[in-house]
């Protein structure tokens, strides 16, 4: 892949929007899996760590980045910023040296709610950041005043106005100060973005009830690389001493939990035995031991490779979403997919995000047989999935609308698959050398309204 600076103009070498909506994937399901897939980086932790470079002036190297819509859209806000980078693979070279404006451009931000991550780092580093407000999207209306809250515990005036959050920090350094921060809820965001604009603040700074997740750590270990100290990471109580500067790195990001979590529901939805690395098994424990609950065993072929042994049956089992360690809401749609096809009755509760069921309508015009109550969803076991036309409407719904097509009788054609685009990389390529029969092919007719009509708010945008 040719070495390029990133400009503001066009994605290139993933679907756009436009194109992934212009296409539709066909999957032929009841194809057996076999073999292994490698597992790319993380998008939860690439997304934090792009903002996390804003922090340094010099170089940063970051490995291991997966090639996403989410990633290159992150890309071009830096290089709006007047950041330097290079993408090369899945390596991207960053020079923050540089940062000529503080004002994000709205038609990016508008479509990338990880976005507002940038508020944090920009803050630390210049004293000032206008971010447009990322607003709310198909799984939840998605506020952001705990990190709005954190950031004024460490001295910056935030004022939102016109849709734009204005956050300046006054007085002679212009420094934020450290804080003693509770946050009310665990949140990954809120965690991220007090913990990167302490790194640079003026003195130590605490976050009680701090997320735990592994993205969360694989931040606080960039971080750390470039210098800062932070401690705590991992537990629901991060400190962090601010230092004068941070220094160039070269990083690589952990592999997606996330992905790695729905390839072993892939095994399992089509009793498959396949392997997978690289892994961090410890992220995925309660999504193997759930897996384990519906009858498939999980061996830990090496510190980085799983394999998933399929049961005969599907058992059904309940399953209740809940910030790390508890079972990542990520993966709650991934396996509704599987609990369709159980022996018996699974009750799934929702408790991290208020509208994160939108896949129950396009499963059930499969054949399953869910019911909604508020946060609940009764999955009463069916006999088979059978193939039909869905539409995506966020981006682990259309991972389970694959997972269902994989172990469906006859065709299932997927619509509206930016969702798809913006968080696997190459999962046609990889379920293809596994064995899956499915492609993309160009859509019949403009179906772009569905993918629009479908997305109150056009389109989830974490
Ligand atoms: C991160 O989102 C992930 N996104 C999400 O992954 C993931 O679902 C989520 O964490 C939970 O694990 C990225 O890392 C880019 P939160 P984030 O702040 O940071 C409420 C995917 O599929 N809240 O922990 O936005 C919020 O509304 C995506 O890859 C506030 O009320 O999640 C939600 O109900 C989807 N106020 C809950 O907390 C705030 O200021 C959890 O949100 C912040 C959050």
């Amino acid at each position: 892949m040719e070495d390029r600076p990133i400009t503001t103009q066009g994605l290139k070498d993933t679907h756009t929007q436009s194109d992934a909506d212009a296409s539709v994937l066909q999957i032929w399901g009841k194809h057996p899996l076999k073999g292994h897939v490698n597992i790319s980086g993380a998008k939860n932790s690439a997304l934090t760590i792009i903002a996390a470079s804003l922090l340094c002036p010099q170089d940063c190297r970051i490995r291991n980045v997966p090639n996403l819509v989410d990633v290159k859209r992150m890309e071009q806000i830096l290089a709006a910023l007047g950041v330097k980078i290079e993408h090369h693979g899945n390596v991207l070279d960053i020079n923050a040296s540089t940062i000529s404006h503080s004002k994000a451009p709205y038609e990016i931000v508008s479509q990338l709610r990880a976005s507002f991550f940038i508020i944090g780092p920009l803050l630390a580093r210049l004293g000032v950041a206008r971010i447009p407000l990322p607003g709310g999207c198909t799984i939840g209306a998605r506020p952001v005043d705990l990190h709005v809250r954190g950031l004024q515990a460490m001295g910056a005036d935030v004022q939102i106005e016109h849709g734009i959050v204005h956050a300046y920090v006054t007085g002679g350094q212009r420094k934020l100060r450290g804080a003693k921060i509770y946050l009310d809820y665990p949140s990954v965001g809120a965690t991220e973005t007090i913990m990167m604009a302490a790194t640079l603040a003026e003195g130590e700074t605490t976050i009680e009830n701090a997320a735990q997740e592994p993205e969360v750590v694989d931040l606080a270990n960039f971080c750390q690389a470039l210098g800062a100290r932070i401690r705590g990471a991992g537990t629901n109580t991060i400190t962090i001493a601010g230092v004068p500067s941070l220094h160039s790195t070269d990083y690589a990001i952990n592999p997606d939990r996330i992905e790695a979590g729905t390839f072993l529901v892939a095994g399992a939805i089509t009793h498959s035995e396949i392997s997978l690395s690289p892994v961090v098994p410890e992220h995925l424990t309660a999504v193997i031991a759930k897996l384990q609950a519906t009858g498939a065993q999980i061996i830990t072929e090496s510190s980085d490779c799983l394999r998933i042994l399929p049961g005969d049956t599907i058992k059904a089992t309940d399953i209740e979403t809940l910030p790390y360690p508890g079972f990542p809401t990520d993966m709650q749609a991934q396996f509704m997919a599987l609990l369709t096809l159980s022996e018996g009755n699974s009750l799934i509760t929702e408790t991290v995000f208020e509208n994160r069921m939108r896949h129950v309508a396009e499963l059930n015009r499969m054949g399953a047989d869910i019911r909604i109550k508020g946060n609940h969803a009764l999955v009463r076991g069916v006999s088979m999935l059978s193939g039909a036309p869905v539409v995506a409407t966020d981006l682990r719904a259309s991972a389970a609308l694959v997972l269902a097509g994989l172990a469906a009788e006859g065709k299932t054609i997927i619509q509206c698959l930016h969702h798809l685009d913006r968080g696997y990389e190459h999962i046609e390529a990889k379920l293809l050398a596994l064995g899956a029969k499915l492609e993309r092919i160009p859509a019949v007719g403009d179906i772009s309204g569905v993918c629009l009509t479908n997305d109150p708010v056009l389109s989830e945008k974490d």
